[in-house]
C-alpha cells in the first residue's frame, strides 16, 4: 500500500510514483509534525530526528517557559489557534465561553483502501486499487473538538489529497470561525510563489515572485472562486522553470471563497494554508454534529512547472471530472451570443444553424435571452419559460428544426440568479439574497438567488427540468453573472447567517449533482461571465468551463496559459468570434483565431450568416484539422516552450501524445518584428532516439498538411531545437504535426 506507519519511529509515509510525504507523532505531547515533502524516498530511518525537539529552548514538557518558542517554530501538520504558534492557525472556534483556543494532538488513526466520497462536496474520487486513505484523529484536550484530518494518496498520479472534517466533541453547541483544509510546514528553500489572478476578460495571468518574510496570500470572499484569484499557489525553488527545478502546486476543490496563503516566518519555515475564506464563515454546531472542508489538491514536481502540469492535467482526466463526455470529441458548437445578444428569434437562430450545419458544425447553443421578458439583461432571470414571442413554436420545435439539420441543440441558463423584475421576484422577493433593510447591490441589474434554501432550489430545478423535458436539448450552459453580497438569508437565524455562503456552494453542488442525475448524458458548460468560476470543484460536474468572455485570441494566448497551467485543454471553452473582437477591438486572422479556439474545446460564437466566402472556407479547415486532432489535444501531455505573457513577442506549446509519438506545436508570432530572422523553439516531451517528420497543418487552406520535408531527431528537437520561420505581420499563427519515422 502506498501508506504506511513505521510503529517504532510513529512516522507516515505517504507515498505516490515519484513523491513522498512524511509526517509524524512528535514524542512531546503527541503533536502530529510534518517531516518531509519531495522525491520519493528509499527509506525514512531516523526521521523523526527532523523535529530538532531536543534543540533548546524549544522543549515544552522540561522547560515550559518556552513552550511559546516551540509552538513557534515546530512544523505542524495542523496548526493550533492561540496558543502560542503566531504563525496563521488552521483551526478557530468560538465556545460557549467566548473563547477560541484549539491544540490539536494526536489520538488514533486508520490506514484505509480506496478514498470515500465527501458528503455534498466535489472531491477527486479513485477505485480500491487506485488510492489509499490515512485518516489521522486530532483532539482538542482542553475542549474535547475532534479533527480528522484525511489525506488520500494515488497509486498512478503524483498528487496527495487533504481535507477535514471537525466533529464537535464536546458537551455544548460552538462555533466554527475558521476551518483551513490543509496546513503544510515546510524548510524555507528561499521560494518564488506562483498565483493566478485576473479580472473580467482577462482571467487566470500567472504572476510569480519572490516569497519575502511575512504572509502571501490570495483570497476571495465573492461567493465564487473568482476572476480576480484564482484557489491555488505554487512555491517554486528559484531555480525552477517549466523544465526543471522542485515546484510544489496546492489546489483547492471548491467554488467559493477560498484563502491560500504562504507565510515566511521567522525561522526557517514556510507555511502554507488553504482553505475556506475565514471572512463571511462562521458555521455552528451543536454537540456530535460534524463540518467538512473541502478538499485540497497536493503535488510536488522536480521536473518544474511542466510536471506539476501534468501531474495535475492527470489527476483531474482520471480522478476528478466524472462526465461522460470527459474522453470523446465534443460536438464542435456555435454559439448566438456574439452573433446576436438578445436581437434574435427562431428564425434568425434557424438561419444561423441552417449555415453552421453546411460548414460541418454539430451544435447550436442558444445563450441568453429565450425566456421570460429577457429583451435585455435588465429582467426576468427566474422566469424559466419559454418566450414564444422569441421562439414561436417554443423550445420543442426549435430542437426539432436544428435537430433536422443534423445538429445537436443547446441552451442557456443562469439558474442561480433572480432579476427584481420577474414574476419570481413578484411572488418570492424574500428568495434573493438581502439584508434587511438595506437595498441589495445589483450588479448587471440582477439578485442573488437563495439557494441554500431547499424550496428554492426546488423550484427553480422544476422549471429548468421541465424546459429540459419540452425538446431534445443535450447541453446546458450554466451562467453566473455577478458575485454575492449583501450577505443574508431570510430563512436562517441570526447565529447561522455565516453559514450562508458555504450553503450557497453546497446548494450550487447539488443542483448540478440533480441536474446530472436527471439527465445523465447532458453535456454541461460552467460558466461564469466568462471565467469567473472556472475551478476543480466545478470541473467535478461539467467537463468543460467557459474560460472568459474575452475571444481575442492575444488575450487568449495569455489566459489559456494560465488556465492550462493547471487544467487539460479539453476543460477550457474556447471559440473563434469575429472581428474587431467585441472586447478588445482588435483584428486578428482567421486562422489564427482558430487555433487558439482549437487549443481548447473549440466552437464558434459569430453570425455565420455574415461570414466572408474566404472565412467560411477556412472554418471547414479548422474544423478539419479539428476532427484530425481533437484526440491529441484532449488526451494528450502538455508543454509550454515559450510565453507571451513573459517575452511580450511570441507564445509557443505542445500538446504531446502519451509515449511521445505525435506532437502538435502551436505557435503564435504576435509580433512580426522588423529583423527577419526565423526563431529557435526548444520542443519537448519527445523521444529522444526517435526521428520526427514535420509537417505544416494548414488553417487556411484544404490540403490539411503539409509536409514540410524536414525529419529531424526527438533529442535535437528538444536540444538544440527548431526554426519557426519569420511570418508575415502581427498575430500570425503556425501549427505544426511532427510524427516520429518508423523504420
Ligand atoms: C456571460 C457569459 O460568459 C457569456 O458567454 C454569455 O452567456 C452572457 N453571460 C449572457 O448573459
Amino acid at each position: 500500500m502506498s501508506i504506511q506507519y513505521y510503529e517504532k519511529e510513529r512516522i507516515f509515509a505517504l507515498n505516490t510514483p515519484h513523491t513522498t510525504y512524511l509526517c509524524g507523532i512528535a514524542a512531546q505531547e503527541g503533536f502530529l509534525g510534518h517531516l518531509y515533502y519531495g522525491k520519493r524516498l528509499e527509506g525514512i530511518s531516523g526521521a523523526p530526528e527532523l523535529f530538532r525537539l531536543e534543540e533548546s529552548p524549544f522543549t515544552p514538557e522540561n522547560n515550559d517557559r518556552d513552550r511559546v518558542s516551540f509552538f513557534d517554530a515546530f512544523p505542524f501538520e495542523y496548526s493550533s489557534h492561540g496558543v502560542g504558534d503566531f504563525r496563521e492557525s488552521s483551526i478557530k472556534i468560538r465556545d460557549e465561553g467566548g473563547h477560541s483556543t484549539v491544540s490539536p494532538v494526536y489520538e488514533s488513526h486508520e490506514i484505509r483502501r480506496g478514498k470515500e466520497k465527501l458528503p455534498g462536496l466535489p472531491a477527486t474520487f479513485a477505485k480500491e486499487d487506485e488510492a489509499a486513505t490515512l485518516v489521522i484523529n486530532l483532539r482538542d484536550p482542553a475542549t474535547g473538538l475532534k479533527m480528522e484530518l484525511s489525506y488520500s494518496v494515488f497509486e498512478n498520479v503524483d498528487a496527495i489529497t487533504r481535507s477535514v472534517r471537525v466533529v464537535n466533541e464536546t458537551k455544548a453547541p460552538l462555533y466554527l470561525e475558521k476551518v483551513m483544509s490543509c496546513c503544510v510546514d515546510m524548510e524555507d528553500q528561499g521560494f518564488d510563489i506562483l498565483t493566478l489572478h485576473g479580472s473580467w476578460a482577462r482571467e487566470r495571468h500567472m504572476e510569480r515572485k519572490s516569497l519575502g518574510h511575512g504572509k502571501f496570500g490570495v483570497s476571495t470572499v465573492r461567493g465564487e472562486s473568482s476572476h480576480q484569484e484564482h484557489p491555488f499557489l505554487a512555491l517554486l525553488a528559484k531555480n525552477a522553470d517549466q523544465n526543471g527545478g522542485e515546484v510544489y502546486g496546492f489546489h483547492f476543490v471548491y467554488s467559493g471563497n477560498f484563502l491560500a496563503q504562504a507565510e515566511r516566518g521567522q525561522f526557517s519555515h514556510v507555511r502554507v494554508v488553504m482553505g475556506i475564506c475565514p471572512e463571511e464563515f462562521c458555521w455552528k454546531l451543536e454537540p456530535g454534529e460534524a463540518f467538512q472542508a473541502p478538499e485540497v489538491v497536493l503535488t510536488y514536481s522536480g521536473e518544474g512547472l511542466g510536471g506539476m502540469t501534468r501531474n495535475l492535467h492527470d489527476l483531474y482526466r482520471n480522478h476528478l471530472i466524472r462526465s461522460p463526455w470527459l474522453h470523446k470529441k465534443r460536438p464542435i458548437l456555435i454559439n448566438n451570443w456574439e452573433a446576436t445578444y438578445f436581437d434574435f428569434n427562431e428564425e434568425k437562430i434557424i438561419s444561423i444553424a441552417r449555415k453552421s450545419a453546411k460548414l460541418g458544425i454539430e451544435m447550436l447553443v442558444l445563450d441568453d435571452g429565450w425566456f421570460g421578458n429577457r429583451f435585455d439583461d435588465n429582467r426576468s432571470l427566474g422566469d424559466w419559460y419559454v418566450n414564444t414571442e422569441k421562439i414561436r413554436g417554443g423550445m420543442g420545435h426549435l430542437a426539432e428544426e436544428i435537430n433536422k439539420l443534423g445538429m445537436k441543440f443547446g441552451l442557456w441558463f443562469e439558474p442561480e440568479m433572480i432579476s427584481p423584475e420577474s414574476e419570481l421576484y413578484r411572488q418570492h422577493p424574500d428568495w434573493a439574497i438581502a439584508v434587511p433593510g438595506r437595498r441589495p447591490g445589483r450588479g448587471r441589474n440582477q439578485l442573488v438567488l437563495d439557494i441554500s434554501r431547499r424550496e428554492v432550489r426546488d423550484h427553480v430545478l422544476k422549471m429548468v427540468f421541465d424546459v429540459l423535458h419540452s425538446a431534445n436539448i443535450e447541453y446546458v450552459k450554466w451562467d453566473m453573472n455577478r458575485p454575492l453580497t449583501d450577505l443574508g438569508s431570510a430563512a436562517l437565524p441570526a447565529d447561522r447567517q455565516g453559514e450562508l455562503c458555504h450553503r450557497y456552494v453546497l446548494g450550487l453542488y447539488e443542483m448540478q449533482e440533480r441536474l446530472l442525475q436527471e439527465f445523465p448524458n447532458l453535456l454541461l458548460e460552467n460558466c461564469s461571465g466568462g471565467g469567473g468560476r472556472f475551478d476543480p470543484g466545478m470541473l467535478y460536474f461539467s467537463p468543460q468551463i467557459w474560460c472568459s468572455d474575452d475571444t481575442d485570441a492575444i488575450e487568449r494566448l495569455m489566459i489559456q496559459e494560465g488556465t492550462s497551467l493547471l487544467y487539460p485543454l479539453s476543460c477550457m471553452g474556447a471559440h473563434v468570434s469575429v472581428c474587431p473582437n467585441h472586447v478588445v477591438g482588435r483584428s486578428t486572422p482567421f486562422a489564427t483565431r482558430g487555433m487558439a479556439a482549437l487549443a481548447g474545446t473549440f466552437g464558434y460564437e459569430l453570425d455565420v450568416t455574415k461570414l466572408s466566402e474566404e472565412d467560411k472556407k477556412m472554418t471547414s479547415f479548422q474544423i478539419a484539422a479539428y476532427h484530425a486532432f481533437n484526440n491529441l489535444i484532449r488526451e494528450g501531455d502538455y508543454y509550454r516552450n515559450a510565453s507571451y505573457l513573459e517575452n511580450h513577442l511570441y507564445d509557443c506549446f505542445q500538446a504531446v501524445e502519451k509515449g511521445g509519438a505525435k506532437s502538435l506545436v502551436f505557435y503564435t508570432q504576435v509580433i512580426g518584428q522588423p529583423a527577419r530572422h526565423s526563431r529557435r523553439i526548444r520542443l519537448m516531451g519527445l523521444k529522444a532516439e526517435a526521428d520526427y517528420k514535420i509537417c505544416t497543418v494548414n488553417l487556411d487552406r484544404e490540403e490539411l498538411l503539409t509536409d514540410t520535408g524536414r525529419v529531424m531527431n526527438g533529442d535535437l528537437l528538444m536540444q538544440a531545437g527548431m526554426n519557426v520561420e519569420r511570418l508575415w505581420g502581427d498575430f500570425q499563427a503556425k501549427l505544426l504535426y511532427l510524427e516520429e519515422v518508423r523504420a
